[in-house]
């Protein structure tokens, strides 16, 4: 402790900061500025662990530091700053890691999910304030601008939406990133009608989320494949039909869903973010058929695929990002689904950790043992 007393308003909290790309994140004391006008402060109750968390680690997208970690969380607002009306203490919340700028041309046509200009990628707030720092007052910055991984966070106001009553912390975080990617991906990007046929490759919080939105749209056959047996299970537990095991030799497993979907599924969702399975779901496609790319490979990673058939077959590739999510509307949908027992979130967690155990958390995924890890705060 640097023996300054907190300044007025300010608390402390315990968050992962990566200091170093590719070393492990530290855990620090920090502390956390009162909001501002149009800010709140969210004590923190639940984060989850996202594979998009490892490529940032891992340095696999280039991002500044030293930053809080963290992009899928829940909590309750502890205090607002002035001019804030549409929440208030108590209020449970879960967090966007996407505030839209609002005025670029993909905010105008009413495609938050696509803004470039978004102010949650330069890991500040709006007006390019920090909102955290050490004790000896370095600035550190929150990822996304909300940098969950911490026991309190100062976010946009709009970054925060409120959450029904009722609602686990641990399945709100999970609204924040993998349910709203992995659902929204099937229903919002590619639209999936009922009685079609889906494969989705990769069993992580995403691609169970897709699974979960693919059961959600009525379709018929929902065929969900990794390289980890223990997941065909628990996808089977939350909706598929199906469950195949990849093989190493790419030609079995396009061969494998061939033979199941008479002639390749309809849609097939890639939820890794490798470049052979991205190239496997467009491969696999039949005539007409629909590659959604929700997996995020490495910043310079590159894919290719026969042009001749895509054409010829009219075949599509689609990118989704965050699931086309409009939080402050789709947010309170899935939590209600969710209430409603249709989207059975609370299925994808598996270990509730401390803060102190987000490397280990790291390793795990790494190794693609386990489902969703949450680090909750007390
Ligand atoms: N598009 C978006 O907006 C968005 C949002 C969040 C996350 N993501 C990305 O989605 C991806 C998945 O995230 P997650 O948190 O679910 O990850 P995860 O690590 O929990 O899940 C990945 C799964 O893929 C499996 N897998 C790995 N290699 C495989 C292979 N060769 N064949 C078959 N299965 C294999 C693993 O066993 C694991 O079950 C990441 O790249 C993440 O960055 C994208
Ligand atoms: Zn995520
Ligand atoms: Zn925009």
């Amino acid at each position: 402790m640097s023996g300054a007393e907190p300044a007025q308003g300010t608390r402390e909290a315990r968050a992962a900061v990566l200091r170093v790309v590719g070393e492990p994140v530290a855990i620090e004391d920090l502390v956390v500025a009162e909001p501002r006008a149009g800010e709140v402060r969210v004590r923190m109750l639940a984060s989850g662990v996202c594979h998009s968390d490892l490529h940032v680690r891992d340095g696999e997208w280039p991002r500044p530091t030293p930053i809080a970690m963290g992009h899928e969380g829940a909590g309750v607002v502890e205090a607002v700053g002035p001019g804030v009306e549409r929440l208030h203490v108590g209020q449970p919340v879960a967090l966007s890691w996407l505030v839209p700028c609002g005025v670029c041309r993909a905010c105008r046509a009413g495609r938050p999910w696509a803004c470039p200009d978004s102010p949650s990628f330069r890991h500040r707030m709006p007006d390019g304030a920090t909102v955290l720092a050490t004790r000896d007052g370095e600035p550190v910055l929150s990822y996304c601008g909300i940098g969950t991984m911490g026991a309190a966070a100062v976010v946009p106001e709009a970054a925060a939406i409120a959450m029904p009553d009722g609602v686990d912390p641990a399945v709100a975080a999970l609204i924040g990133c993998c349910v709203s990617t992995g659902v929204g991906a099937v229903v919002k990007t590619a639209v999936v009608p009922a009685g079609a046929s889906v494969a989705v490759i990769g069993l992580g919080g995403v691609g169970l989320s897709c699974v979960m939105g693919a059961a959600l749209a009525q379709a018929s056959r929902i065929i969900a494949v990794d390289r980890v047996e223990a997941k065909l299970a628990i996808a089977r537990s939350v909706g598929a039909t199906d469950g195949l095991l990849a093989s190493d030799d790419r030609g079995q497993t396009v061969a494998a869903l061939r033979d199941m979907t008479d002639g390749g599924p309809d849609f097939i969702f890639e939820a890794i973010g490798r470049v052979d399975t991205v190239e496997l779901a467009i491969e696999a496609l039949p005539l007409g058929g629909t590659a959604v790319l929700v997996g995020m490979t490495p910043f310079e990673a590159r894919a290719s695929f026969a042009v001749y058939p895509l054409v010829d077959g009219s075949r599509r590739i689609l990118g989704s990002n965050y699931g086309f999510a409009d939080p402050p509307v789709d947010f309170p949908r899935y939590a209600a689904l969710h209430l409603d027992g249709r989207l059975p979130i609370d299925r994808l967690i598996d270990r509730r950790i401390g803060l102190d155990d987000v490397e280990a958390a790291f390793d795990r995924l790494r190794s693609g043992d386990g489902l969703r890890q949450v680090v909750v705060f007390d």
